[in-house]
Parts: structure tokens; sequence; C-alpha cells
């Protein structure tokens, strides 16, 4: 999380600072700032909250300077304060940060023993300090950042300008994701790609333990990489194709709202990248053969991606029969999992580049496991570190909440499966045509659901007043509950719990009553009959119940019963559909609650610190 640039120009650079950052927000918005180089001195301007606060102040008091670093915070170390907000600064060097020192206790008890006056309580300050004191010392700048990294514990990308050395900025990572972008004019930093995309395509990654140094000497501009142990290496150089324009919200009030209605679109660009839809066969060509003996399936992710994980596991081992297991990355990572070399890990996540997913592909790696990441951000660093890669093509998701990548995800991960199961001679020829043309129907169906949405504003306005929620579901439909009582909790901040509807009764019933409201994922497959009981023994203590089906006949003899219908569609599709009505539930009930939709407190869309 935070986001960071640094630009190097010939011209005055704090419009293109703060330009670069609002592609950067999503990644964090407790505060944001600026600081330049000019007169040999150091110019900051800082705001908590949002990145329209730094603009209003910019506005009134603008800063000059020809090189200069931007921030935007997701607060891990001191509260989202002024004092707080990055960047942070001596006379002598202006630092911005994305990560975690995990030693900063440590190094502050040290610096402060020695006489330096802190002015926040973050882990980032040690860093200018210790830079200062180097200075000081006499050390160039890029000694005296190398002498720093060398003391340092933990994650960061770290952007650097110094006051006496005004054409310089250095950058270093190790944890974080660093992007060098460059053109004939200017040098820039950036925490990805798509955040310099309108000033140069032309760019490339630092890796693990790089520091590049910029220079601008009046005629050229020139940048070095060092490698972790100092010695100069050269990184590939890409130029890519990045969009460059600035995602609108078009006629929507919400990006959630936009990305919610692009859906149709977004599934039908992914499956028509994988299935023929003519022939009704796929376009993929596995890489990884799934037939050996003892090979085991283990997806891997965080958060929604997690969810879209789960799912997937009821298909794989329906379709392809793989033994399959689902995984949270940060428990995955720690604890030691055994893995052999029959192993396939599938790695899933919007980003691409969320720590602990990242950490797990890595642990994977290093085992020999085959590795796989699905992701929405192409080069994205889980896209570059794995073995292979399959792209959802959900386009840029700029609502903090996930939509539109989650049922992407669902696309790839239900396609993969079947191609599995192909491959693994689990379902035959005429199958895989049934089933890849009920998929291609599925941008129809989503439209359909989408095509009268007061049905969800109504019940919105209703659930915006509950102060808690339980939501079940069974089969693939437990996933998209759980996914559904996420959505709701980030964005209305109402407690939302999701169950399997079988469990329900081993201990969570005692919660009911008349206050909590039940959704019921309910579609009438082979589970039906099941979840109608659950649901009846919820209606019978009193709870009222919103029941979502595509079941016309059933009704329920109780005081508060709504019946949501949706489509009927066959077995795979309609774990997509339930998702979609999820999503518009929470979206209304945020928006009669009049909480901050696409930027929720405390939430951040890239997920960079452990
Ligand atoms: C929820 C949400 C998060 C992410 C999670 C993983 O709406 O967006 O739960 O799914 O932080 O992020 P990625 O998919 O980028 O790895």
């Amino acid at each position: 999380m935070c986001g960071i640039i640094g630009v190097l120009s010939k011209d005055s650079v704090s419009e293109r600072i703060f330009d670069g950052l609002s592609r950067l927000e999503y990644r964090g918005y407790d505060s944001a700032g600026i600081a330049t180089i000019h007169d040999n001195s150091i110019h900051k301007r800082r705001s908590e909250g949002k990145l329209q606060s730094l603009k209003s102040i910019l506005e009134k008091d603008p800063i000059q300077g020809y090189t200069g670093i931007g921030h935007t915070r997701w607060a891990t170390h001191g509260s989202p304060t002024y004092h707080n907000a990055h960047p942070h600064t001596t006379d002598r060097v202006a630092v911005v940060h994305n990560g975690i020192i995990e030693n900063y206790q440590t190094l502050k008890d040290n610096l402060i023993q020695n006489g330096v006056v802190f002015s926040s309580e973050t882990d980032t300050e040690v860093v200018v300090h210790l830079i200062d004191q180097e200075l000081r010392n006499g050390k160039t700048p890029e000694l005296a950042v190398q002498k720093t990294l060398s003391q340092l514990e933990g994650a960061f990308a770290l952007a650097i300008v110094f006051s006496q050395d005004p054409k310089i900025l250095i950058g270093a990572r190790r944890g974080s994701p660093l992007v060098v972008g460059i053109d004939e004019n200017n040098l820039f930093l950036g925490s990805d790609a798509w955040a310099l995309a309108p000033w140069t395509q032309k760019i490339c990654y630092l890796e693990e333990d790089d520091v590049v140094v910029m220079k601008n000497d009046d005629v050229n501009f020139s940048y070095t990489i060092f490698s972790g142990e100092g010695k100069i290496v050269s990184r590939p150089l890409k130029n890519l194709n990045l969009a460059t324009g600035a995602a609108s919200k078009g006629v929507y009030s919400h990006f959630m709202l936009k990305e919610i209605f692009e859906q149709p679109q977004t599934l039908s660009d992914t499956f028509l990248a994988l299935i023929d839809e003519k022939t009704f066969e796929t376009r993929i060509e596995l890489p990884i053969d799934f037939t050996k003996h003892h090979s085991r399936i283990l997806l891997v992710a965080c958060g929604s991606s997690y969810y879209a994980s789960l799912t997937a596991k009821y298909w794989f081992e329906k379709y392809a029969r793989i033994p399959c297991e689902v995984e949270l990355a940060s428990e995955f990572r720690y604890r030691d999992p055994v893995l052999t070399e029959n192993d396939i890990c599938i790695f899933v996540s919007q980003s691409g580049e969320t720590s602990d997913t990242l950490a797990a592909l890595n642990l994977a790696k290093a085992k020999n496991c085959s590795t796989l990441a699905i992701v929405n951000v192409p080069e994205s660093s889980m896209a570059r570190a794995a073995d292979y890669c399959i792209l959802t093509l959900a386009g840029p998701e700029i609502g903090v909440a996930s939509t539109k990548a989650f049922t992407a995800q669902l696309a790839v991960l239900c396609v993969l499966g079947l191609k599995i199961a192909e491959q693994r001679a689990c379902l035959d020829k005429q199958n895989l045509f049934e089933y890849f043309k009920e998929l291609l129907h599925l941008p129809k169906l989503v439209t359909h659901v989408l095509q009268d949405v007061s049905v969800f504003d109504a019940l919105g306005q209703r659930l915006s007043m509950a102060s808690d929620i339980l939501f079940i579901g069974r089969g693939t439909n437990y996933p998209v509950a759980l996914e559904g009582a996420l959505k709701l909790k980030e964005i209305s901040y109402i407690h939302a719990e999701a169950y399997a509807a079988g469990e329900l009764k081993h201990g969570p019933i005692a919660l009911v009553d008349k206050t909590i409201p039940l959704i019921a994922i309910s579609p009438n497959d082979n589970w039906f009959e099941k979840t109608s009981s659950n649901i009846q023994e919820v209606a019978s203590r009193g709870a009222p119940i919103i029941m979502l089906t595509n079941d016309l006949e059933f009704t329920l003899d109780c005081r508060d019963f709504c019946k949501i219908l949706l489509p009927k569609t066959g077995s795979l599709n309609n774990c997509f559909i339930y998702t979609v009505a999820m999503q518009c539930i929470a979206y209304y009930t945020a928006l009669h609650k009049g909480t901050d939709v696409d930027q929720p407190r405390n939430l951040a869309k890239s997920v960079t610190v452990e």
C-alpha cells in the first residue's frame, strides 16, 4: 500500500507528481504529500485525507522545483495525521516510502540516544535521519543511501531527493514494487507502470534490493542501477502499451457501480479470449501437465480472490477430478506447507502485487512447484514471477471493493477447470461443448439481472438500517455468500457473516433474532431442498428473510419474507449471477447509508504490506 512517485526533469515537477499520485490513490488515501528541491532547499506540502485536500493546498500555495517526490498514504505506523504524512524530511533529505521498516524501533532508539528529535510516529522517519547523518558525515547521496539500506529490515520502496544535490533522485526497493520510467527529458519513479503511463511507456522494473541513481547533468539524463551487492547491473527495458486515459465514472455515480455494470463486457472479453465462440473449444494451451500421478492443485490468494479460488475448488474437483486445496496466502507462507514438485500452485490476484500472495508464489517457486498466476494487471510482479500467467480481462478496477475483477477471476478459473478436465479425460467433447456454450451465454444473463436494479435499491434502503446481517449459501454459492458478506462489510461498515447453510445450526443460529436479516442464496439446484429447510429454521426464530432464488413456487409463511427472483441458469453460471446480485445489494445498502463507496475507510486497493 502507499503509492510513491519521483520525477527528475528539465521542467517544473509538482503538477506531474500530483497527476501521478492521482493514479496511485487506489493504494491508499489516508494522507498525501509532495516535496521538491528548489534553490537548494526542500519545499513540501502535505495534507490529511484524500488527494483532493492536497490539491487545494497546492493551488493556494504552489511549489517550484525540477526534482521532486510524492506520496499517497495507507497508514501503518502512526495514525493518518498531518505530521505522519509523507514526505518526511530534514534540511538535507526528503523521503517517501511504501512498506514497513520492521526494525524501526531499535533504529529509532539509537537515533534518539544520539540526540535526533523525531517529528512523526512513522517507521519511515528513521530512514530520513539515517541518511541525514551519513550526509552530515560527508558521504555522497549514493553512499548515504547505501549505508542506510544496509541497516533496514522489512519491506520498502523508497524515493529520495537531496537539497544540496538537486539533480539527483534515488530509488530503492526490497519487497515493494518500484518502476523506473525513461524519456529524453525526464526520469521517473513510480509504484506501478500505470502511474507513469501518460508520460512514458519505456520502463524498467527494479529487482529485489536494487538501488537506482538518477542524474541530470544539464545535458543528459542518466540512470545507474546497483544490485544489493553494490554492483552495476542492467535490467531489461520494456516498451509497454498501457491505456493512458484517465479513468472516468461516465454516467455512473461511483466507479463501483460502473464496474458492476461493465461485467457483461468484461465477462465476454475474458471468455472470448479463452473460448472459441464458433467451435466452443478452448483457445488456451495448458502449459502444465495436470495428468501427472499424485498431482494436486493449490490455489493461493487473499480476500475476494481467495473466495474466487474457493469457488474454483468445487469446479476443479467436480469436473477435473483433481485434488485441490485453497489457501490463504498470509497463512500458507508462514506455516511451512508440505510442497512437492508434483504440486501445481495457482496464485489468484487482481493487482498481482498483494504482498502475501507474492511471497507465497516465491515460496512455491523455491520448492520447485509449477506456478501459474491469474492476475488482472499485466506486467505485475506476480505476472512476471510465475512460470505461466493467464490474464483476467476486467480492465483497470478503480473501486476499492472488487467486482468485475472477481467475476473475471471466476470466469478464468471455470474455463481452466474445464480445460484441465479435458486434459485429464474427465469430460468428453460433448460435455465441454455444452459447458462452454453455457458460459458464453452468461454475459446476456448478467445484462438481464442489471436491467432493473430497483429491487436491490429498495432492499439496500432497508438493509442500511441493520447492524448485523447473515448470509448463507451452499456449493459454489457458499463462497458467493462469503463474498457478499465481505462486499457489504467493506463498503457499508455493517457487520456481516456468511456461513455454509448446513453449518448454521452448529452454532451461528444462536445469533438469530428478529433484528438480524438473513440473506439466503438458494437457486433451484441439487441443494435447494436442504437450503429451504435452513431458511425455515431461521424464519421460525423470527429473523427477516431475504431469499435470492430462481424458484418461482417457493413461499414462506413468515412475517418478513422478501424473495428476489433471478434468471434460471445452468449449474456453472449461477454463482456468477448471484455474485452480481450480492454486489448490487452491497452497493445500494452503502449508498443509502451514505458511506464512501469507492474509497471506504481504512482500505486500499493493493495490499503491498503484510
Ligand atoms: C475485496 C478486495 C480484497 C482483495 C484482496 C486481494 O473487495 O478487493 O479483498 O481481493 O486484497 O487483492 P488482490 O486480488 O489484488 O491480490
